[in-house]
């Protein structure tokens, strides 16, 4: 499946869409290089499933919890950008995370490859030469 984004404005329904393609997976993956737009699409969703409340630190922790006020359900966003060593992974216990059916999406899975679920989703962010977004998954 291939989602395009052609420019801000339409965040939100490509948003939409990819959330009703996501079935009873739990776990993305999301690819893409640095400025593909990884952050904002999970922003997006987030939104879209229902986070009001969403923190956009720039000094982001590893894992962030959100809330969904529509029916209560917690989404996990990662980013492994800054990890060194897969203890840190260990140490922060991402196996409760990944495998408590809970939402989760992933910003740099690449790092911690070995540890993803079998049967996390791999999407992939790719910023085309005139700023289109193309998301496949
Ligand atoms: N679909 C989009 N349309 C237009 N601008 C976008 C889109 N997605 C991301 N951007 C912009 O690109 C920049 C990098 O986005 P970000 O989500 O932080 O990337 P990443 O997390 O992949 O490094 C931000 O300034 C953001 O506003
Ligand atoms: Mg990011």
């Amino acid at each position: 499946m291939e989602i395009i984004i052609q420019s801000a404005d339409q965040l939100q329904e490509a948003a939409r869409q990819f959330i009703q393609e996501m079935g009873e997976n739990t776990v993305f993956a999301l690819y893409g290089k640095m400025g593909a737009g990884k952050t904002t699409f999970v922003k997006a969703l987030c939104e879209e499933l229902g986070v009001s409340d969403m923190i956009t630190s720039p000094t982001f922790a590893i894992v962030n919890e959100y809330r969904s006020d529509e029916n209560g359900e917690l989404i996990y966003h990662f980013d492994f950008y800054r990890i060194k060593k897969l203890s840190e992974v260990y140490d922060m216990g991402y196996e409760d995370y990944f495998y408590s059916g809970a939402l989760c999406f992933i910003e740099w899975p690449e790092l911690i490859e070995e540890l993803l679920p079998g049967d996390a989703v791999k999407v992939t962010i790719e910023e085309l030469e005139d700023g289109t977004r193309r998301i496949s998954m």
